[in-house]
């Protein structure tokens, strides 16, 4: 119990310095907001609240207790129909839709001033303008051969990440938190969670040694950026399941066999590609370094896509490691490859993720499918399939691991059994404290928040949220 004034002190001083609201403003001081909004940036629109959102957590519990899939995997689609749904927002003539308005990482954990240089001038400057990460998740791992590992695979595929929280999430992640100790901390700063990790009275549980629960209207996404080049036809490999990648093992997407020479301004459905279009996507195949065997072609209507402008171009570029003909140029647009999303509708959220499937179904439909799409899904969000994870397991109790993973994500060599595993078993040990680290396996499910081999009495569980967990 010592040293509670100076704790206290020093969560005033950050709450202070503006970590004390998920806004704009307060991610970048009083001054520079009043230019955001006369610079006509973006206002973040919440999810309007409907019979599909918030569902009761006892409904959605009894979807669970039922095992009815239909159920939860008609809740993913109606959560994709309304987070898709226009905001009424644009940028460059561009219609946002809801969840492209929400803040995203650099908004809501600010970098403290110590490691601003480490950021790209873009990333570092307020919205608008689409900031671009390399997914922390294939380097989070402590295991320096797997980190190796991972960090090669992430750099042969350019994708990027621009992790999105809507308005009730934002607020509370930024907003001041009560903790242990009487002290008042905040959740996006490193430094805060360390001192309220540190906070805990002696003798308190693993169990109860976590942050405060997000409310219930919170949501949490991950969208996955890909490039498309503004001339030419690019190559886009299609997940067609691990059999169709050269690593079964880690299929991640340099190495799918099936790819789509996408081409911009045109229209049509995804068709085989004619071989001059193979000829003339050879370059893009080469550039890339993929290992495409069979070709299809599509229009980039097919994406969720906009237009770079130089500085997003760089930044992207910054974020893939990606130079020479591959890389991005000022006009060439980023194309929504795949996007995570969570909701805290219950107390362990629920979890569904959605990728880019134009066309049929993969074979076998692993890890999810395109079924069950409400019909009024219109383009290009009807080109995304999806699975759900709201469970460790099939059954309540049961000994069947539910398997949900995103095939541009989790087949990183960075997360071990990736493709065996689910959102829940991985983000459940989201903690503060000595070495957090992945499930090693997916073999059965762990038990939050007492199983040992993860929780302790040196850390502080962060709600499921790695975001949280790993904070500036
Ligand atoms: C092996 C561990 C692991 C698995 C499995 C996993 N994630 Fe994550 N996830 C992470 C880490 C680490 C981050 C931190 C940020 C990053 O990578 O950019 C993260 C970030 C996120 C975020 C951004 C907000 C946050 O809480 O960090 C969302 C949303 C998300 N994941 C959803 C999902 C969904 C949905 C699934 C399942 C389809 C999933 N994740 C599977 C490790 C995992």
């Amino acid at each position: 119990m010592r040293n509670i004034g100076l704790i206290a002190a020093s969560a005033m001083l950050l709450l202070a310095v503006g970590a004390c609201d998920g806004s704009k403003k307060a991610a970048t001081g009083g001054k520079e907001g009043a230019t955001l909004e006369t610079a006509g940036a973006v206002t973040p629109v919440p999810l309007p609240d409907s019979p599909s959102f918030p569902v009761p957590a006892a409904t959605i519990n009894g979807w669970i207790a039922n095992s009815d899939t239909a159920a939860i995997r008609a809740h993913a689609w109606s959560l994709w129909q309304a987070m898709t749904a226009p905001s009424g927002q644009s940028v460059n003539n561009q219609q946002l839709p809801i969840w492209d308005t929400w803040a995203d990482t650099s908004v809501v954990f600010p970098q403290p001033q110590a490691t601003n240089a480490s950021l790209t001038a873009e990333q570092a400057k307020p919205s608008p303008g689409r900031k671009f990460f390399k997914p922390a998740q294939f380097h989070h791992t402590r295991d320096a051969r797997l980190k190796a590992l991972a960090t090669a695979a992430a750099d042969n595929f350019p994708l990027a990440v621009d992790s999105k929280y809507d308005p009730p999430a934002a607020t509370f992640i930024g907003g001041p938190q009560a903790g242990p100790g009487g002290g008042t901390y905040s959740y996006a700063s490193g430094a805060s969670l360390t001192k309220l990790n540190a906070a805990w009275p002696t003798g308190t549980t693993p169990q109860n040694r976590a942050i405060n629960e997000f409310p219930i209207r919170a949501i949490e996404t991950k969208p996955v950026f890909g490039l498309v080049k503004a001339n030419g036809l690019t190559a886009q490999p299609l997940w067609q399941g691990p059999s169709a990648s050269t690593n079964a093992g880690n299929p991640t997407p340099d190495t799918w066999t099936t790819c789509v020479l996408i081409q911009p301004g045109a229209t049509g459905a995804v068709r085989p590609a004619t071989s001059a279009e193979i000829n003339a996507g050879a370059v893009s195949v080469q550039a890339q370094g993929l290992a495409c065997k069979t070709f299809l072609w599509a229009p980039l209507s097919t994406f969720y896509a906009a237009q770079l402008n130089a500085a997003e171009a760089q930044n992207f570029n910054a974020a893939t490691g990606v130079s020479g003909p591959a890389a991005a140029a000022a006009g060439d647009y980023s194309v929504l490859l795949a996007m995570h999303v969570n909701t805290k509708e219950i107390p362990f959220w629920t979890w569904q993720t959605y990728w880019w499937q134009p066309g049929a179904d993969t074979p076998n439909n692993f890890p999810g499918s395109k079924q069950g799409q409400p019909g009024a899904l219109g383009g290009p969000w009807n080109n995304y399939a999806s699975c759900t994870a709201y469970d460790q397991t099939t059954t309540p109790g049961g000994s069947t691991m539910q398997v949900c993973f995103n095939p541009y994500l989790e087949t990183s060599p960075g997360i071990p059994a990736g493709v065996t595993s689910n959102c829940v078993s991985c983000h459940g040990v989201a903690l503060v404290g000595p070495n957090p680290n992945y499930p090693a396996n997916y073999n059965k499910p762990i038990v939050f928040f007492t199983d040992p081999t993860y929780f302790n009495t040196q850390s502080t569980h962060t709600d499921f949220s790695w975001a949280v967990a790993s904070a500036p």
